[in-house]
């Protein structure tokens, strides 16, 4: 969350929350965004320094996965009827009061922050200004959630019923935010969770877990509504997510992957947040020094590993020739430190796997007409660390305006006009993110008119989808499935069955 409420002190070095009368009142009284740490009080940057030295050596989590990698089609029906029969208990507490424990969560996950920033940190190369506010989105999911549960009691003329059990299959490259927005989302809509965190990410999702279960623990709920796997073979995944048991599956992942958990189980009700090319728009009378360190930010933050992150930025008109947003947006490029997340001072941390394939031919190979005005270069033999790379000239219709590639990689696009320009962000199979930089009202109504995308950001980076401000979820192929946004208002609506539909989507 972007804005700190008043009433919280953010110096992570002191301050753990609780979870008591007070808070519980406060917690019902209305949600409210948790602050991210604010790294200019002295306090916490110590914080961060000694969680960032303790990033090399770190282990969390290894324990839980070796505990709960599952190795037999057994064991995997084993833990789908186990889940199944602590659904009922789960299912028959009302709305309010599955909230207070989600408010547990909430407070649990707060009091974690510095675990969580390691274990991203070790595992997936995330920076701590890219894992902090991370953590509090994670936050806000359990309190939001919760909240809206809350909500699940009072809707009139129709009756709810929970789910008996979701499954929910997150991604590497958000490792907390997003299994938490899956987990937490079907917790607090009174189902069962069984949860395959990314083997990418499996450490992070099992201290996650691990976080959630201790709130559940202190309620007396019992961690069995909750199931952690890990699974040894694609076979034993392929039961799971085809298991008839399931009555919703939440995955984030690439578009192909939504595709295939449908090959497995025609009738699969899956919810599925796919992939993105994601496109910012420049136009002349936009505030050319925020334009350029948005677009850098939404380029590269993470290394460009977001589905929501720019890959393309059209520049409009005179901006294509204009020196000063090309000298801004080089120096912003430049000047980005790379390196691994324990070194403070790194901005761009590494991909998570060497590259390869579609990736590796992004951050080589250019197509007809295009040049580099920054080649990405390797800093060292893991095949992982790369400096950012920015090609110019790229065409309507080419394979880099097409293709998501999912790292560190910008392209330029120019375009005469402002309709011209929309055409371009249009043109591609996806729908998720897009940004516009301007200052004219006729140029913003135009381009919210035209754009075809799930989530629109006028003068503002195109990353960080703020819970509740900004429900996230994209169209066409950007979403297979899912009808509601993750982080809005309709979302537990959908996870559960109804007499009558109560809610517009
Ligand atoms: N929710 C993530 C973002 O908005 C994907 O960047």
């Amino acid at each position: 969350g972007a804005v700190p409420p008043p009433h919280r002190v953010q110096d992570r070095s002191t301050e753990l929350e609780t979870y008591d009368d007070a808070a519980a009142a406060r917690f019902e009284a209305g949600f409210r965004n948790t602050p991210d740490t604010d790294p200019d009080l002295p306090g916490n940057r110590e914080w961060g320094k000694e969680i960032l030295a303790r990033v090399p050596d770190s282990q969390l989590g290894d324990d839980l996965i070796r505990e709960h990698t599952l190795d037999s089609a057994e064991q995997v029906e084993q833990t789908v009827q186990t889940a199944l029969s602590a659904a009922e208990q789960w299912a028959a507490l009302s709305g309010a009061e599955r909230a207070k424990v989600m408010d547990r969560v909430g407070v649990k996950l707060a009091n974690h922050r510095a675990e969580f920033l390691e274990v991203m940190a070790s595992e997936c190369g995330k920076t701590l200004d890219q894992g902090d506010p991370e953590v509090s989105e994670a936050i806000d999911f359990a309190h939001y959630y919760g909240h809206l549960a809350r909500e699940l009691d009072t809707v009139e003329g129709a009756e709810y019923h929970p789910s008996k059990l979701i499954v929910v299959t997150p991604p590497w490259n958000f490792p907390l935010a997003i299994p938490c927005g899956g987990v937490l989302s079907a917790l607090a809509s009174g189902a069962s969770v069984i949860i395959k965190p990314a083997k990418q990410a499996a450490r992070t999702g099992s201290v996650m877990v691990h976080a959630v279960w201790e709130a559940l623990d202190e309620a007396g709920i019992g961690r069995d509504v909750l199931q952690l796997v890990q699974l040894s073979e694609r076979e034993l995944g392929t039961q799971l997510v085809s298991h008839p048991a399931v009555d919703r599956l939440i995955l984030t992942g690439g578009y192909e992957t939504a595709e295939l958990f449908r090959s497995f189980r025609k009738d699969l009700p899956l919810l599925a947040e796919t992939s993105g090319k994601n496109a910012i728009i420049v136009t002349p009378s936009a505030d050319l020094d925020l334009a350029a360190k948005d677009v850098a930010y939404s380029a590269f933050g993470h290394a460009g590993q977001k589905c929501s992150a720019a890959s393309l930025v059209v520049l409009v008109g005179t901006i294509g020739q204009s020196r000063r947003f090309r000298d801004q947006l080089l120096d912003a490029i430049q000047s980005m430190k790379v390196g691994y997340p324990s070194d403070p001072n790194t901005q761009m941390g590494p991909i998570i796997e060497p590259a390869q394939g579609k990736l590796l031919r992004g951050l080589t190979q250019l197509g007809e007409g295009e040049r580099w005005i920054f080649q990405p270069k390797q800093l060292d033999d893991s095949g992982k660390l790369w400096t950012p790379g920015l090609r110019i000239g790229v065409q309507p219709g080419s394979e880099y305006h097409l293709t998501e590639y999912f790292g560190p990689i910008l392209g330029v696009m120019t375009a005469e006009t402002l309709e011209e320009a929309v055409e371009y962000v249009n043109a591609t199979d996806y729908g998720l993110t897009s940004g516009l930089h301007s200052q004219d009202p006729a140029e913003l109504e135009y381009w919210i008119e035209h754009v075809d995308a799930g989530n629109l950001y006028v003068n503002r980076g195109i990353t960080g989808a703020i819970v509740q401000r900004q429900a996230f979820g994209g169209w066409k192929k950007s979403a297979v499935g899912a009808t509601t946004k993750a982080g809005g208002p309709n979302y537990l609506v959908g996870l559960g069955n109804w007499t009558d539909q109560p809610l517009e989507s």
